[in-house]
């Protein structure tokens, strides 16, 4: 009898839960046959504006070197980086998206014998990450959906080489001011990395935006993590980067693959940082959108999460099978079950018009 394949795999990598993906929109139009121009999709927290005029011109004259393999120490991306936030050029880490970086995070700190703290609903990677290296979750009850900072300090133990902190976090949406991560900061031991995800920064308001990266030279042991797959519009390209200590930095870029990083997204990123209206406009157009889908939440008697990133949970009850319905009528949302959220659907904030068809699903689907 052939053996069973599966157990060569260390049975913390066999317990493994697969990441649930927002369903394309191409399976969904075969699925369904429908035309993927009628489908909208607010399932994945995606730029619906696309990318900026000089990130695309960007990756049309990127095209004529793919031939050759990238610059592998993403010269070019982290010099802007380094100008744009005043850091080191040693203090930058590039990843194939965020994600790849919150791995090398995991590959670098944590191991069997070690474990990593997160909250309750927080960014489903966080759990993958830390599984996957064989090291133990500290799930913290999340107060409010939100991180409990306090609680997640005290939890930390001896074994405990990470701590992860998504500021906004996906799927909830909260937020922790300047203040609370700070104290948070002082709290942990320097021993412990405190990986600061801030994929949604772009899109907080000015007076919360803190200033988390002038807190890197007070705590060494400080990761902040953020993407171009959001405001910058370049998921699909995957580009993201940590801003850290050198040391820690050293550390992680000796982990990751020498080319994890592509020539078109690497030329994209850089040319997107320079596409500062587009970013604007994304960032004013998501307030908008996020008003939008409040108000219509709140008409159909809804309960949502305040968000301050471009997604919103909504508790709308039943929630598998409200998502059945909305894909029926051609809208693709998220469902958060997998994040112990069983009522709330999570919904991108898209372009006015999406919101508007996502709404008048919504309203249908909770009447069939
Ligand atoms: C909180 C958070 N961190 C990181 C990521 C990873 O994004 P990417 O790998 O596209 O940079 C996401 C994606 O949704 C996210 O929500």
């Amino acid at each position: 009898m052939l053996m069973d394949l599966c157990e060569l795999s260390p049975s913390y990598v066999r317990s493994i839960a697969p990441y649930q993906p927002g369903k394309p929109i191409s399976e969904l139009a075969r699925e369904l046959g429908l035309k993927e121009e009628g489908i909208v999709k607010l399932a994945s927290n995606e730029n619906p504006r696309g990318i900026g005029p000089r990130t695309r011109a960007a990756i049309e004259a990127s095209i004529a070197e793919v031939a050759r393999y990238p610059d592998g120490n993403g010269f070019e991306l982290k010099q802007a980086l380094a100008k744009r936030y005043g850091v080191e050029m040693g203090a930058i880490v590039l990843g194939n998206g965020s994600n790849d970086v919150l791995e090398l995070v995991a590959l670098a700190f944590l191991g069997p014998g070690r474990a990593g703290v997160y909250s309750q609903h927080a960014f489903a990677v966080y759990p993958l990450a830390t599984q996957a290296r064989g090291a133990r979750s500290i799930v913290v009850p999340a107060k409010a959906y939100a991180h409990d900072l306090d609680a997640m300090a005290k939890a930390i133990d001896e074994e405990t080489y990470v701590a992860w902190v998504a500021n906004p976090n996906n799927p909830t949406g909260t937020f922790a001011r300047g203040e609370e991560i700070e104290a948070f900061l002082r709290r942990v031991p320097e021993r412990v990395i405190v990986v600061l995800d801030e994929a949604y920064n772009e899109y907080l308001t000015p007076d919360l935006r803190a200033h988390s990266i002038k807190w890197l030279k007070r705590h060494p042991n400080l990761v902040i993590t953020r993407t171009f797959s959001k405001a910058y519009g370049l998921a699909g390209l995957r580009v993201g980067y940590a801003l850290a200590h050198p040391t820690v930095a050293d550390v992680m870029n000796r982990v990751r693959q020498p080319f994890n990083v592509n020539s078109m997204a690497l030329a994209a990123a850089a040319a997107a940082l320079d596409d500062m209206e587009f970013v604007a406009k994304s960032y004013a157009e998501n307030l908008q959108g996020m008003r939008q889908l409040e108000e219509g939440a709140a008409k159909l008697g809804l309960d949502y999460i305040a968000s301050r990133g471009n997604f919103v949970s909504i508790r709308v009850g039943r929630a598998a099978e409200i998502y059945k319905r909305l894909l029926r009528r051609g809208v693709i949302v998220r469902p958060v079950a997998g994040y112990e959220m069983p009522e709330h659907l999570r919904v991108t904030v898209g372009l006015a018009s999406e919101n508007e068809k996502f709404l008048a699903a919504l309203a249908a689907s909770l009447r069939d």
